[in-house]
Formats: C-alpha cells, structure tokens, sequence
C-alpha cells in the first residue's frame, strides 16, 4: 500500500481554498477528516503492512490529518472575519463626500453681464467660432492690408474657405462678425448681444492669453446716437460694478465704426499699481460700410416710410469678460481662470 503524499496534500490545499462559505469547508472536511474520508481511510490502511512499512506510512497518514486540519481550521478563521467584515457595514456612519462642482467664474460673468442687458431689451446671438475672413475682416471694413490680418495676430486654419477662392478659414479674433451675420438675418430695429470665445496668437501673461471671451453689443434703429451708446454703457457700469465706479470713455480707432472710443475702469487689483485704468471694451457708432455689407439700407426700418425712417443708424460695443471678472473680483491674473486649480474655482 502506497500514497502519493505530494499529490494529496495539493488537493488538500485546492479544496480549501476554493471553498468560499462554510458550508463547503464543511464538505471539504469531512472528505478528508470524516469517518468515511481519506485520512481514516489511510489508517485503516495501516493494518495489512509490514512493521516497517508501517512506521513511513503512519507518519504520512499523520502529516495528512495535521495538514488538512491546520489549513481548514485557517480557512474558517478567514471565512468568519470576512463575513464579519460584511456585518459590520453601518448605515449611520457620513458616506463618502463628492466634491460638488460649481459653474466657473467666466460662464457666471458672461451671464450676469447678458442679464443686464437682457433687462434693457437686448436678445442673446451666437457666432461660429471659426470664421472666414469675410465676416472677421472685410465685411467689417477691415482692409486687405491691415496688420490684424496677419497670421501673427490671427490663427488661420489649414482648412480652405468654400466660399473664397485662395482664403483660409480663421478663429474668429473678435465677436464683431456676429455683427454682420446678425444684421443678413434680421432686418432692423434690433437690439442683441453675442457672448463668445475669441482667439488670438498673443504671448501669455497675466493680463493676455491666446483664447479669451468677449460678449458683443449691437443696437440698429433710426437716429440712434453717440450719446444713446454713452448712456447704455455707464448704466452697465454702474449696475454691474456699482454706482461709485470710476469709468472714462477714450477716443480710440476701429475701422468698423465712426466715431469710436474705449471705455476704462480704474482699477486697484494690481499690486503696487493702484488706480490704474484698464481697458474693458472698445465701442463706437457702427460704420456705414458695415451696415452695406451687411446688405442693410435706410428703407429697411421695419414699418417705416421714408419720411418718418430717420437715419438709418446703430452702436456696436465688444468688451473682454476675463477683463471684468478680474476687476469684479480683485483676480491679479488672467492665467488663473484656465489652470483648474480647485481653490481658486471654488471661491466663486
Ligand atoms: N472688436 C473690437 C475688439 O475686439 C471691439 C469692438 C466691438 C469695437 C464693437 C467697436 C465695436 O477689439
């Protein structure tokens, strides 16, 4: 009588492991350890052997029996924790906190903005982010040869423009051509705003980067005037920074419109430099060559003869959204708003 004592005790320790509940460790047990199982069964072996026969594999037989009960009784101390573990699961313990996200800063500021002039009648536009030159440029009577057409201030794309033999298509450097595909849809009066990413190859620091939000303002009707454009913007100042803002129109140059201006707000947020003016918007009375290439002329005022139309005429404003969130909020630099960093996004 022999045992392959190698075999035995891999099958003991298979059989072990592979018992998942007590149950079957029971099973196991008692294939092995039970009245009928094998380690009985190898001492009862034992009777028929020689004397020296018996000696090897008595002591086999034993190394079976504490095998196979060393390495159930182990299993049944690890079955139990576990289950015990599984027990030990309460309800009333706080579950795991995930952090809420929060609108970020810029999409609030675009729609606070929006809201005020929302309040005085304007209506939200969109643009197409990627542009051609005819909208970003020319119908804005931007010249063929004015430096912002370059491909240092502009990002062309490699993709051609179907509608211009030898053009590219561009990412729009302004929300201005909202301007023109505003006007071929609607005829006038009108009043809208366009909020939108901008583009522009600048190097980055704290106050430029090479992709920023601008919202555009447009009012078309008859006889509208400089001083109607004035009064919009100081009572968006004064509702959006507060009745003590200090603010100054300066005389600036933008080739779609006639006369134009910047509007400044003194600012404290930059460190050693309080008081400075910064620029949030550039503005002016749109530009007759914009309103032809819109395809717009005097006879278009809705419900009006000729007589009573008045001049056909409009303002137009385009102001820089990190610009304001940044003097709103005392935010020293621009890069901030795009670095993710969770301490800054939560504190708005
Ligand atoms: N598009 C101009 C800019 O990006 C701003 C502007 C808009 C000026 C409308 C006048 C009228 O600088």
């Amino acid at each position: 009588m022999s045992w392959d004592l190698e075999k035995i005790k891999t099958d003991i320790a298979a059989d072990v492991q592979a018992a998942g509940a007590l149950d079957a460790l029971e099973a196991v047990r008692l294939k092995y350890l039970g009245k009928k199982g094998l380690v009985p069964e190898m001492y009862a072996g034992l009777g028929s052997a020689s004397a020296e026969e018996k000696k090897a594999l008595g002591k086999g037989a034993n190394d079976i029996k504490v095998l196979a009960e060393t390495l159930i009784a182990e299993r049944k101390a690890a079955l139990a924790l576990s289950a015990k573990k599984a027990e030990a699961l309460d309800v009333t313990l706080p579950g795991v906190q995930r952090g809420l996200g929060s609108r970020h800063l810029i999409d609030q500021t675009i729609d606070e903005i929006c809201e005020v002039f929302q309040n005085m009648g304007f209506v939200i536009q969109r643009g197409p982010e990627i542009e051609s030159e005819f909208y970003n440029f020319s119908a804005l009577n931007i010249p063929l040869d004015h430096p912002s057409r370059d491909s240092f201030d502009t990002f062309y794309l490699d993709a051609k423009d179907p509608d211009a033999v030898g053009r590219h298509l561009l990412l729009r450097s302004h929300t201005s051509p909202g301007q023109v595909r505003v006007m071929q849809k609607n005829k006038p009066p009108l009043a809208v705003i366009i909020p939108g990413k901008v583009y522009r190859p600048d190097a980055v620091d704290a106050s430029h980067s090479f992709m920023f939000h601008q919202i555009e303002g447009l009012l078309v009707n008859r006889n509208v005037t400089f001083a109607d454009l004035k009064g919009l913007l100081t009572a968006f100042c004064k509702k959006y920074f507060g009745a003590d803002v200090k603010m100054r129109f300066r005389p600036h140059f933008f080739p779609f419109t006639e006369p134009s201006a910047e509007v400044d707000i003194q600012s404290n947020i930059f460190k050693g430099r309080a008081g400075k003016w910064l620029e949030i918007l550039g503005c002016g009375m749109v530009h007759p060559k914009v309103f032809a290439a819109a395809g717009y002329s005097a006879g278009d005022l809705a419900g009006s003869t000729e007589a009573s139309s008045g001049t056909l005429s409009g303002f137009a404003f385009g102001m820089g959204v990190e610009r304001i969130a940044m003097l709103k909020h005392g935010i020293g630099d621009i890069r901030t708003f795009v670095e993710n960093d969770v301490r800054f996004l939560k504190q708005f």
